[in-house]
């Protein structure tokens, strides 16, 4: 589906909105592993892959990855948002002195006219577990309408992760989202109690608010970051893999994949916690999983209602999978089936949209 042809769910989410604020844009520039990545991505062999080059920035925002091509060397630089970051970008396109080799077009990718094919992409489209915002759909339209045969992406490859969380238990963030629901069922209680006390009962509600509230606090992914390898009770696997060059991007609209995990030490799975990678042509890679710095992206833990005791040896196998939500399609839906060796198979289903993060310090624009 072409973002173009959802009006409703980017009134809904305000999509454009959120990014004509600098409120996000602060959030993204502040997160040095991803600056540091594009960079790096960008200056590392520039006179190979950007020198004199034509360069199209998809969704341009303030304007850093197109002077960045551009103080790479690149002949021409088309610097495209929809959003009113374009102005944002203008700026920093003129206090950067390079306004005679960036031209900022403030537009929608998919309704732009630029005046020739480009020699390279370069867009940081990436969302929570890689794929919310859904806004690689745009990118590959982009690559299909005005990328030279063949050009170059940047990045060049994209990778989601999974692995079990199984945390030490200071370390464990689980247990504050099972704070966060006991406080608020406590609460109730005493709302149902002080209005029992003006003369009106809503104790026949408390079924209602019990189960709303665990679907929002146990339904909901969370995004959490300083988290540590070992937090995880056997190596992450792959969930999926494409080249950005070629992949059809209607295969991300609705995936799954089997997994299949050997235990490596005794552990209590409290959930399952994904990230992404991405790879740049040049070696470069930008790596969100635990065990990293800081990323605005964090990881996606799915708490699990049941945790699993599992011991070395032991597998965990079953299937993850992941669509976009109904009812806005930048949110994606996650699906997990899974049962230790021939036990009792298990679904958990989450939203990653609305997520709630825990850490403090990890910042939200999205939630
Ligand atoms: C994640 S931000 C990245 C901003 C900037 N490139 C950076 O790295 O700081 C994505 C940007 O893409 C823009 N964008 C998303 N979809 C777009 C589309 N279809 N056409 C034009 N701009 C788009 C958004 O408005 C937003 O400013």
């Amino acid at each position: 589906m072409e973002p173009t042809q959802l009006p409703e769910a980017e009134r809904a989410f305000k999509y454009f909105d959120l990014y004509g604020s600098m409120r996000a844009h602060k959030i993204m520039l502040e997160d040095m592993a991803r600056m540091e990545a594009y960079h790096s991505a960008i200056f590392k062999n520039k006179s190979e892959m950007i020198a004199d080059k034509v360069v199209l920035d998809v969704g341009t925002g303030t304007g850093v990855l197109a002077v960045w091509a551009a103080k790479a060397g690149a002949k021409q630089v088309y610097a495209v948002d929809a959003s009113n970051a374009a102005k944002l970008a203008r700026r920093l396109v003129q206090s950067s002195n390079v306004s005679d080799v960036v031209t900022i077009l403030n537009s929608k990718v998919e309704e732009v006219e630029i005046p020739e094919p480009v020699d390279v992409i370069v867009s940081e489209w990436m969302g929570c577990f890689l794929l919310k915002e859904s806004m690689f759909d745009s990118v590959a339209y982009a690559r299909d309408k005005w990328l030279k045969p063949g050009g170059l992406m940047l990045p060049s490859r994209a990778t989601i992760l999974l692995g079990l969380y199984a945390p030490g238990n200071d370390s464990d963030r689980t247990n504050v989202v099972k704070l966060k629901l006991e406080k608020e069922i406590a609460e109730w209680k005493e709302t149902v109690s002080n209005l029992q006390s003006l003369d009106v009962d809503y104790s026949g509600f408390t079924s209602e608010v019990l189960q709303d509230l665990s679907d929002y606090f146990l339904t909901n992914s969370m995004r959490v970051n300083y988290l540590s390898p070992d937090d995880l009770a056997s190596a992450p696997q792959k969930v999926l893999e494409f080249d950005c060059a070629t992949v059809d991007p209607t295969i991300l609209v609705q995936f799954s994949q089997d997994f299949e995990y050997t235990i490596s030490k005794h552990a209590e799975i409290k959930g399952f916690l994904g990230w992404f990678t991405t790879d740049f042509p040049n070696g470069v890679v930008l790596d969100t999983g635990p065990g990293k710095t800081y990323s605005h992206w964090g990881q996606q833990l799915y708490p699990l209602k049941e945790s699993l005791k599992v011991a070395p040896g032991d597998r965990v196998v079953g299937t993850i999978s992941v669509s976009r939500d109904p009812h806005e399609p930048r949110f994606n839906v996650v699906e997990l089936k899974y049962q230790v060796n021939t036990g009792l198979e298990q679904t958990a289903l989450f939203n990653v949209g609305h997520v709630q993060h825990l850490d403090e310090g990890s910042k939200n624009v999205f939630g």
